[in-house]
């Protein structure tokens, strides 16, 4: 299986020309898996919720989601994409799933990095996974790499790659990948942006380095910090499912959940 990361360099409102751009990258790079940055048709700093409500849309039926769905059919390709996800009156910060069938599902990301909190809604959805081309695959959002919980449950409920569509902006989550990968035995493809963006006070530097993680923690690709174009990589999703790490040890199954304290007392 062929998956590819695709490393953007999104203009910031330019929803239309990023998503066409997006498009036609992939189609000159064939693979059987993309994944696309964190609201990579919208831009990130964004100077108020009025600027994110306007560059929003309901999935799947909105422009974006239709583009996507589409190309997906025409790649005969899995694609996740990061877009921001109008439903109701309230703005999540999504990850949309599509295979050639179609929209499979939405992950709206849990946990949000500083100023996103003045303008979306927190996901109110456990995490989960889809099956997509007879792979189980499970999203993350950028932030979430700080969390190990969330590799953890997607890796607890099979899954085999985790899709990680990035914003970054601190330089630390290409090396913790290493471990999610590692503790969990899953492949993850972190898709990133580069550039910057300097408006509503924030100025903000996208660091790049897209990576692919191997399930023993192997680097099997980090793209340069600020080339813009698709990487991609043949692996082994079978791999994911081998959790035995020594002879006497399976990641997941040697886990003591009764003696752990996962919340603050
Ligand atoms: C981030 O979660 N976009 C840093």
């Amino acid at each position: 299986m062929r998956v590819a990361i695709v490393q953007l360099n999104p203009r910031f409102g330019d929803s239309v020309g990023n998503t066409r751009k997006a498009i036609e990258l992939m189609h000159r790079h064939q693979a059987d898996l993309y994944v696309l940055p964190e609201l990579f048709h919208s831009g990130y700093a964004f100077a108020c919720r009025d600027e994110v409500w306007a560059l929003s849309e309901a999935i799947p039926e909105g422009p974006v989601s239709s583009q996507l769905a589409a190309a997906a059919r025409k790649l005969e390709a899995i694609i996740i994409a990061g877009i921001a996800e109008r439903s109701g009156d309230v703005i999540f910060n999504s990850a949309a799933l599509f295979d050639p069938t179609g929209w499979i599902g939405t992950y709206r990301k849990i946990h949000l990095f500083d100023r996103e909190k003045e303008w979306f809604s927190p996901g109110d959805r456990p995490f989960q996974i889809w099956s997509a081309g007879g792979i189980r695959v499970g999203a993350m959002i950028c932030f979430d790499w700080i969390f190990p919980e969330a590799a953890r449950s997607l890796a607890l409920q099979g899954a085999q790659i985790l899709c990680h569509p990035a914003n970054l902006v601190l330089p630390y989550c290409q090396q913790a990948m290493i471990t999610r990968c590692l503790e969990n035995g899953v492949f993850a493809l972190t898709a990133n942006r580069t550039g910057g963006e300097n408006r509503g006070g924030q100025n903000l530097s996208f660091t790049g380095k897209s990576q692919i993680t191997g399930p023993r923690g192997e680097i099997l690709f980090r793209a340069p910090a600020t080339a813009v174009g698709v990487y991609s990589v043949d692996i082994d999703p079978q791999d994911a499912l081998k959790k035995q790490i020594a002879p006497h040890n399976r990641l997941l199954e040697d886990r003591r959940p009764d003696l752990y304290t996962l919340s603050v007392p």
